[in-house]
């Protein structure tokens, strides 16, 4: 018999919203900058992507701020809490599970319940993200914006070169996360159901 956990406020949901219609818009600007040039745009003009880039990370850096200040300040935060003993068996554990163990019908190995929200992979990578990835983004992002602020020089190399090519790679990163997460997000109770649990706040047990 599966139970349904009311494990999304209105909140997060609000934060998860904006946060993935700000980055796709982030995505789909920032591959047309890097692809294209002034003179030749490829998905969208030159001049005007970088203008939806600008403003597009400002505001995920406010729902950011948001999404902080929510995990601070609200019980969402202790999902966020890992538990660094055992964690190798844990993250091996999962891993065999959606490689293997999902497809042969095994039972999940760290099923949602009241207390657990996240599995240990979905732990990591959260945190990897949400704590690492997007805070780095946001201070390459905004350095970019104010370039002034940056080194000219660094053991020789531009520091605005230096300051881009970081920030290019941490964007990649982002989108080699969103692919792993949606695809990761399908394996619940069906395939359909983490996604019914983003909008409407309760999430199934496997
Ligand atoms: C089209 C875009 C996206 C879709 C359809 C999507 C889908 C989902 C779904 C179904 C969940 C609930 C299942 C779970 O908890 O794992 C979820 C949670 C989550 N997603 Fe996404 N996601 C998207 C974009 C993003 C992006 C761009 C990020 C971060 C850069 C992100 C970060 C998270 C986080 C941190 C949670 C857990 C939130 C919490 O409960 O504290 N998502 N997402």
């Amino acid at each position: 018999m599966s139970s349904n956990f009311y494990h999304y406020p209105v909140w997060v949901r609000i934060w998860h919203a904006t946060n993935a219609v700000l980055c796709l818009f982030l995505i789909v600007t920032g591959f047309s900058m890097l692809y294209s040039n002034p003179d030749n745009a490829l998905v969208v003009k030159f001049q005007r992507a970088v203008a939806i880039h600008n403003v597009c990370g400002v505001l995920l850096t406010v729902s950011y701020t948001m999404f902080l200040f929510g995990n601070l300040f609200t019980t969402n935060g202790r999902h966020y809490l890992i538990r660094l003993k055992g964690l190798g068996q844990r993250l091996w554990a999962q891993g065999y599970y959606y490689a293997y163990g999902y497809f042969k019908g095994e039972k999940a190995p760290f099923p949602v319940d009241r207390e657990r929200k996240f599995n240990p992979l979905q732990q990591v990578s959260y945190i990897g993200v949400m704590y690492f990835v997007l805070p780095m983004l946001f201070v390459t992002g905004w350095a970019l914006m104010f370039p002034e602020f940056i080194l000219k020089k660094f053991l020789g190399v531009s520091g605005i070169f230096l300051t881009d090519q970081f920030h290019v790679v941490l964007g990649f990163l982002t989108v080699i996360f969103l692919f792993v997460h949606l695809y990761v997000s399908t394996m619940g109770k069906s395939p359909v159901s983490n996604f019914r649990s983003i909008v409407t706040g309760w999430q199934e047990s496997h």
